[in-house]
């Protein structure tokens, strides 16, 4: 592709949490842009380090070896002096010093808004989505959420074995933000009695207890109780036992099966990345880089039908992410 803007150098950077695959993205936009012949700076834990200053020069060696690790070579971090404008301000300056010519952000809707401030200031910048929680509406998959869901479902594979031994219950307490789609997707693969997450209003006596009693009595003996975070942190109150024990002792009480809870937590971001987040990643960094290249700013990149697709960054922050109806209908006939 022609390098119609004339782009000299671009500047990559991750921000937000981290995910599995963004070194597969990284790597995509230093090699896309290398065989363009463009230089490369990589900006140290994301908005911060562009405000600070702090890059690093990247080559085609400072990426090799890297497309298999999880977490991010470039650090990342959340960066809330970046909401201010003088914060966009310092950052724009610095872009202009250091001679960037465009900036490639991997991260979440957090990381797309910096883009946007960014771009506003005429720094055109370009997003791509990558966070475990999959709840960027612009996009089917953000990168990072495939290789979570397969380690929330080799946790809950093990967990299983475990409560079918002795009869128990495991309420499971999965990531996901205020986006119930690793929940769901995790709840279909593992077939989980029960799924509950932060978009749909449920009844606790009939969808957790009343499915139980009804299952105990034609002999199911054991259950998985999965349960997004964002449902557990509004719904059962905070206090020195987690969410997600409280959940299980009130199951204990009322069905008298006996429940332990797990907290899968921050393992659900690291890992190397499955083979469906390397290829998002690598044509996702590709895309990014061609986008610069050819004049564009302000735009996110999408996955979208199965192709890569670009749209502009007000327009995806607009967009509301939905629960998937379908994998919910399939959940509810099938569990
Ligand atoms: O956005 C990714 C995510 O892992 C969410 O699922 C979770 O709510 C949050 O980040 C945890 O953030 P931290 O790493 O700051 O604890």
């Amino acid at each position: 592709m022609a390098n119609l803007a004339g782009i000299k150098t671009i500047g990559v950077l991750t921000s937000g949490g981290d995910a599995p695959g963004m070194n597969a993205a990284i790597r995509s936009v230093v090699r896309t842009a290398r065989f363009n012949k463009i230089e490369v700076k990589g900006v140290l834990k994301g908005f911060s380090g562009l405000m600070n200053n702090t890059v690093t020069k990247m080559t085609l060696r400072n990426v090799s070896g890297t497309l298999q690790r999880g977490g991010t070579i470039l650090h990342t971090a959340r960066c809330p002096e970046f909401i201010e404008d003088a914060g966009v301000e310092i950052a724009k300056q610095n872009c202009l010093d250091l001679g960037i010519d465009g900036l490639v952000v991997i991260g979440g809707d957090g990381s797309f808004r910096g883009a946007r401030d960014l771009s506003l200031k005429g720094i055109p910048c370009i997003g791509i989505p990558a966070t475990i929680d999959n709840d960027i509406a612009s996009t089917e998959y953000t990168i990072g959420f495939d290789t979570a869901v397969n380690t929330v479902i080799q946790t809950i594979d093990k967990l299983r074995d475990t409560s079918e031994s002795h009869n128990r219950c495991s309420v499971v307490e999965v990531m996901g933000n205020a986006c119930g789609d690793i929940a769901i997707t995790a709840a279909i693969c593992c077939g989980a009695e029960c799924v509950l997450v932060p978009e749909l209003k449920f009844d606790l006596e009939k969808d957790v207890i009343g499915m139980m009693t009804r299952s105990l009595e034609i002999g199911k003996s054991h259950f998985i109780v999965i349960v997004a975070e964002g449902v557990a942190r509004s719904a059962f109150g905070k206090g020195r036992l987690s969410s997600s024990e409280i959940l299980a002792n009130y199951i204990e009480q009322r069905t008298g099966v006996e429940t332990r809870s797990t907290v899968i937590g921050h393992v659900q971001r690291g890992g190397a990345p499955t083979m469906r987040d390397r290829i998002l990643a690598s044509e996702m960094g590709n895309y990014a880089v061609e986008l610069l290249m050819n004049g564009s700013s302000n735009r996110v990149v999408a996955s979208v039908q199965n192709k890569i697709v670009d749209m502009d960054i007000y327009e995806a922050l607009q967009m509301k992410s939905e629960v998937d109806i379908d994998l919910l209908r399939i959940f509810n006939q099938i569990s």
